[in-house]
């Protein structure tokens, strides 16, 4: 039995309004808010982050106004209390003034024209509206907030630049995100009139990433461009005499699409797929090394895959030969020889690759790839030439007349590049036969016979090869036939096998930089594919011991298991000694690195936190009884809990948790393992598990949620009990409430968090039999009748209690006596 769904109340403040519109001289002030049409979208006032500061702004109707913001009006001129009134005046000048009715923003905005019928409306695609006129009447916006972005772009928003008026509309990051008034980081398209359209995020004036060219499809110069987001959306480039912008349209009834530049300069494009209403990140830009604008030099090329990352594009070295890779200031690349516009120049063609920054490039539209050569070759300053267009048959032709800048390798989805070389720079192949033209026939046709010989061996061996490769890729390919709300079938799944090689690649190479933490059974990398999904690498310590058979089988069985509260398995890797588990990759990190933190544990209110609570006991209850194997975590705590975008909860590390046969409901163990301040004491004792102990550890992860505080380093100044036996003692004091975290001051609901604090400490209770089980622990987060009495909790596990505590990896099996695994390092 599942329960309905849990009740999430926001705290209100004022009434809203249900209307759209707001009529000249009608006043809506902080509180209150207008509402599209459809509900997409709600105006009205707003606190950023951790921010006291109030902001008129607009945001996602159906989700938090934390993390959804579209657009803010007074960026730089917050409000600093709950005062603000709007109002739209007699001239259409929309303005929001504070209590002391000084003006701090306004759209500065007035109509023309006689008959007026004033109004201004929030649309459903998130763009407020000052309208003149009506249907019947020659209706004109007269300012839209379309023309002002902020640091998210919407689908229909125009990004680019007016030559009219001189108008230029661009992103920019905010400065936090406690603060949005303007950042360091902003995000344009090239806007001079005859460049090829391309994407720059600078940081102040400098080029930090550069986007593209423009392929007739999208932006290429992504590594991480998820195919699956193209049918859902298109981007648009318009040129014209009188303009020139990008925008982009969601061409689907089901998902939309924003783009975010972050305060640390990131493009990050998210998609919601209706009903859900979580934003899933599908690109992120910049990602790697290599995406860094310019960072191999003048005639370097960026390629991930090998080290060093820099190298120089053929037919160029390095200028001093005592280094070992160019960069962008000590070393760069220069060409071999010379260029002297001789006859036998010719040119170099590179395939996938992004194509240099068009800066130093012209563009005609309607030039063919042979054309455009010849027009490349008549011109010797012309140093390469490709055509940017990928369109089915689709045609055009850049020039490149200077540097070749920001050049990268890009395997998926690069384009080819022709790069003006000297004769004796060209290919090996190509220049031998021009050298050897005078020789005799007899010579030529030998040579000729052996080539074809030589063909034929080696046609053999790629198709072997490509066979092998075909194989592995076809391995490499995530496949669904898992998710099929249907787990009958248990041994016929098929896990993706990942190569090394591919995991390596999207982690940079397990780099230090790309490390997320360590789990208890070996560090967990962040890495991104090269279909630009991002990834959660955990990879298992070396001496697990265990057999490969019984890897996979577990890998099989992990990947069963699903649940919107387990975090996903996408694959696994062996190679060698080495064994990983893919996980998908959760950008809020896990639950502690917020409950724990003075500066981020006010982002998590009372709300979230039960919601948090729910979703726990949800994911436990499938582990423990709703999926075909019961699964006992025996490592549940904060640091465990991963967060999705919309804070909601997701259990990890279940994977390398124990399963149980049909019929099986406890076990003992020889190998304890688990963490400090969250382990059962028939457990940490005896070695012995059930779905209880389990139990036992969410009670103390529920009250740690409630409370703010982490049991394992609880103190407090009247006594040496930890968070438990603190609870007990608030508890039977008739006082729980105080165990309640400060930082929620006023805002939270005292039912819940007293039925809260009161499930957790039925859930911590000494005797294996006196807590709840799961499915109890789930109707009781959610029901309303009365609970039972807690017995006394067992608090007897403090620190010190255990010595030396001695790291054992899970898998290991031929460990005699009680040993603990103190996973908690952080
Ligand atoms: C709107 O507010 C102004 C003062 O800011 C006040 O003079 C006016 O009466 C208000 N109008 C309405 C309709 O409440
Ligand atoms: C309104 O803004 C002015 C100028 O910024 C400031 O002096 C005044 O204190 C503000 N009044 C209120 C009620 O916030
Ligand atoms: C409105 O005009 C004022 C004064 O010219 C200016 O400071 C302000 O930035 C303008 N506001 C907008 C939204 O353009
Ligand atoms: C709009 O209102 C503001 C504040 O009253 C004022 O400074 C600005 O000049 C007005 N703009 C227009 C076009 O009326
Ligand atoms: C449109 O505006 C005209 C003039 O203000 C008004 O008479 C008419 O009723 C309006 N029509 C609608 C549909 O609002
Ligand atoms: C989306 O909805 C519109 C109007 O409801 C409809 O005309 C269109 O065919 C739909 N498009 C898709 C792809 O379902
Ligand atoms: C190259 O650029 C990167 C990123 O801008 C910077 O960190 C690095 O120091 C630069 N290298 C040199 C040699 O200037
Ligand atoms: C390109 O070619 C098409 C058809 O041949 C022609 O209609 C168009 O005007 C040409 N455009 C330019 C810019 O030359």
């Amino acid at each position: 039995m599942l329960l309905p769904h849990i009740t999430v109340f926001f705290l209100v403040v004022g009434t809203s309004r249900s209307s759209d519109t707001i009529a000249v001289h009608q006043n809506i002030s902080d509180g209150q808010t207008i509402v599209s049409a459809n509900a997409k979208f709600e105006l009205g006032f707003f606190s950023p982050g951790s921010s006291k500061n109030r902001y008129l702004g607009i945001w996602y109707k159906n989700t938090s106004p934390q993390t959804t913001i579209a657009w803010v009006a007074n960026r730089e001129t917050p409000l600093i209390d709950t005062s603000g009134v709007i109002k739209l005046d007699n001239q259409g000048n929309l303005t929001l003034v504070n209590g002391s009715g000084k003006v701090i923003w306004s759209s500065n905005s007035s109509a023309t024209g006689t008959n007026m019928n004033l109004v201004a409306q929030l649309l459903d695609t998130g763009n407020l509206v000052i309208k003149n006129g009506n249907e019947t009447n020659n209706e004109i916006v007269i300012w839209q907030s379309f023309d002002y972005p902020g640091d998210t772009c919407l689908p229909g928003m125009k990004l680019g630049k007016n030559f009219i008026t001189g108008r230029e509309t661009y992103q920019t990051s905010w400065r936090s995100t406690d603060d949005p008034s303007p950042g360091e980081y902003t995000l344009s398209i090239s806007a001079v009139k005859g460049e090829y359209q391309q994407v720059y995020i600078r940081r102040s004036s400098a080029i930090k990433t550069r986007i593209g060219p423009y392929n007739g499809v999208s932006f290429s110069g992504r590594a991480n461009y998820a195919p699956d987001a193209s049918p859902a959306s298109v981007s648009y480039v318009i040129v014209n005499e009188n303009e020139i912008y990008i925008t982009f349209i969601s061409n689907s009834n089901t998902t939309t699409l924003r783009t975010v530049l972050t305060p640390d300069g990131k493009l990050e494009i998210l998609q919601q797929k209706f009903p859900n209403t979580e934003w899933i990140l599908i690109s992120t830009l910049p990602v790697d090394y290599c995406d860094i604008y310019g960072v191999c030099g003048p005639y370097g090329s960026c390629n991930t895959a090998t080290s060093p990352n820099c190298g120089c594009l053929k037919g160029f070295e390095l200028k001093n030969s005592d280094d070992t890779s160019p960069d962008n200031g000590t070393s760069v690349c220069r060409r071999g020889t010379a260029l002297d516009c001789g006859p036998g120049e010719g040119f170099q063609k590179f395939s996938s690759m992004k194509l240099p920054d068009t800066k130093n490039a012209v563009y005609s539209s309607n030039m063919s790839l042979s054309d455009c050569a010849v027009a490349c070759k008549n011109n010797c300053a012309c140093t390469a030439y490709a055509n940017p267009n990928i369109t089915p048959g689709g045609v055009g032709c850049l020039l490149w007349f200077g540097d070749l800048i920001d050049v990268r390798v890009f395997p998926q989805n690069g384009q080819d590049l022709y790069v003006r070389l000297a004769a004796s720079e060209l290919s090996d192949l190509h220049a031998s036969f021009h050298r050897k033209k005078r020789v005799v026939m007899v010579v030529t046709l030998s040579i000729a016979a052996v080539l074809t010989l030589l063909g034929l061996i080696l046609a053999f061996y790629i198709r072997r090869r490509w066979k092998k490769k075909s194989y592995v890729e076809r391995e490499g390919r995530p496949k669904n036939t898992l998710n099929k709300g249907d787990s009958s079938q248990i041994g016929s799944a098929e896990v993706p096998l990942f190569s090394l090689a591919k995991i390596s690649r999207a982690t940079n190479d397990f780099s230090v930089d790309n490390k997320l933490g360590e789990g208890g059974f070996g560090p967990v990398y962040k890495g991104v594919l090269e279909e630009g999904q991002e990834i959660a690498v955990k990879r298992l310590s070396r001496s697990s011991g265990q057999g490969l058979v019984e890897f996979e089988n577990e890998v099989i069985c992990i990947a069963k298991l699903q649940h919107r509260n387990l975090v996903k398995l996408l694959g696994y890797c062996i190679q060698g000694d080495d064994r990983m588990l893919i996980y998908e990759y959760l950008p809020n990190k896990s639950l502690d690195n917020f409950l724990f933190d003075e500066s981020r544990k006010s982002l998590l209110d009372w709300p979230q936190r039960f919601q948090i609570i729910h979703g726990i006991a949800r994911g436990l209850l499938y582990l423990h009884q709703d999926s075909r194997l019961k699964v006992v975590h025996r490592d549940l705590k904060a640091g465990n809990i991963l967060l999705d975008y919309q804070m909601r909860p997701k259990i990890s590390d279940f994977g390398l948790a124990r399963m149980f046969e049909e019929g099986e409901s406890e076990a003992d163990t020889k190998r304890v393992v688990g963490t400090l301040g969250y382990i059962s004491p028939e457990y940490a004792m005896k070695g012995h598990f059930s779905v209880k102990s389990d139990i036992f550890s969410f009670g103390v992860l529920v009250l740690e949620i409630v409370s703010g505080k982490k049991n394992k380093d609880f103190v407090h100044e009247d006594h040496d009990d930890n968070l438990l036996g603190h609870a007990w003692r608030l508890y039977r004091e008739g006082k729980p409430l105080d165990l309640i975290d400060e930082c929620f001051g006023t805002s939270y609901s005292a039912y819940e968090v007293l039925r809260s604090v009161h499930v957790g400490l039925l859930c911590v209770q000494h005797r294996v039999e006196d807590r709840p089980d799961t499915q109890t622990v789930v109707a009781m987060l959610g029901g309303e009748g009365s609970l039972p009495s807690p017995n006394k909790p067992a608090f007897y596990i403090q620190e010190g209690e255990i010595n030396s505590p001695s790291i054992l990896p899970l898998l290991s099996s031929s460990v005699n006596g009680v040993t603990f695994s103190q996973v908690d390092g952080r």
